[in-house]
């Protein structure tokens, strides 16, 4: 069997026209599955909000997927948030700047609470729970309010939700609340049209996964895409792809879509 990686067949959304003129909040669209998401977005027409923290990389994202999009650099089409996205003085302002919203994506996320249970600090656990559970919370909160019939949230999990792995009780209980919040949500707002998924990824090639332990290089991660069916870790693109599915298509609510290569059927 071939050793050398096989190459992404490059994604090509067919969904342009239902997502043309729609506005999109990305909740850490500033970097790897939320910034993938805007450029495609972009790329179909749409208008797009993106939120994060640093903004530096904020402004460096905007300029980035303003020049995705095929009607050339037009400054209202794109629109940047720095904040946080557990603030929900933040996502108001993010709601507020686009004016109308038909989209959210949350894949606001980091590494933050991984190590075996009893060695973490009660305040490490607390924090981590404040900052990244909460931030589901508090972006199901603004979209069950501010979003239109029609309209969609979309939260972030993991594969090791299904299959965990030591150390990472934490982060992946969250992975799980978003998941438990997914389906009882889109109970809830399922009369009011409005649709609630989620996404489970796999390895995707972000820098988020590149700052894991011994996923820092090109070798690592196709050492770590090799022994996927697949063969290789996915790219953002083909992540974000899933959000611009889910976001489509009006008869899709309460699921949790894997996009992993294939890695958890082994
Ligand atoms: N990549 C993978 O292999 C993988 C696998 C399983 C699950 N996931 C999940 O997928 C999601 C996206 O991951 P990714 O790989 O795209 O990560 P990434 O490349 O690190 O991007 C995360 C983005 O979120 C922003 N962010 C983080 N915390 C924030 C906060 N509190 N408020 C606002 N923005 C925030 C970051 O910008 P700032 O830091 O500037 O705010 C950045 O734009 C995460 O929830 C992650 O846990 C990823």
């Amino acid at each position: 069997m071939s050793t050398a990686t096989p190459a992404p067949i490059p994604v090509r959304s067919p969904l342009t026209s239902a997502l043309a003129g729609a506005t999109a909040v990305l909740l850490g669209g500033t970097s790897g599955i939320g910034l993938a998401a805007g450029v495609l977005l972009r790329s179909v027409g749409a208008r797009v909000v993106l939120v994060g923290r640093d903004p530096g990389r904020l402004k460096t994202a905007v300029d980035q997927v303003r020049g995705a999009g095929a009607d050339g650099d037009i400054d209202d089409v794109v629109l940047g948030v720095s904040g946080d996205a557990g603030d929900e003085e933040v996502l108001a302002e993010a709601f507020d700047t686009a004016g109308h919203v038909d989209h959210v994506l949350l894949t606001a996320g980091g590494l933050t609470g991984v190590g075996p249970l009893t060695e973490l600090s009660a305040d490490d656990i607390r924090g981590t729970l404040d900052a990244r559970l909460w931030s589901v919370f508090a972006a199901a909160r603004a979209a069950a309010t501010r979003l239109p019939a029609g309209g969609s949230l979309t939260l972030s999990s993991g594969i090791l939700v299904g299959r965990p792995m030591p150390g990472m009780s934490v982060p992946l209980s969250i992975g799980g609340a978003a998941e438990t919040l997914t389906r009882a949500l889109a109970v809830e707002l399922a009369p009011a049209r409005k649709r609630v998924n989620a996404i489970r990824y796999g390895r995707i090639d972000t820098p988020l996964l590149r700052a894991v332990p011994g996923h820092g290089s090109d070798e690592a991660i196709a050492t770590a895409g090799s022994t996927i069916p697949l063969g290789r870790v996915g790219t953002p693109e083909e992540a974000a792809a899933t959000a611009l599915f889910l976001m489509a298509n009006n008869y899709v609510t309460g699921q949790i879509l894997t996009v992993d290569g294939g890695q958890t059927l082994l």
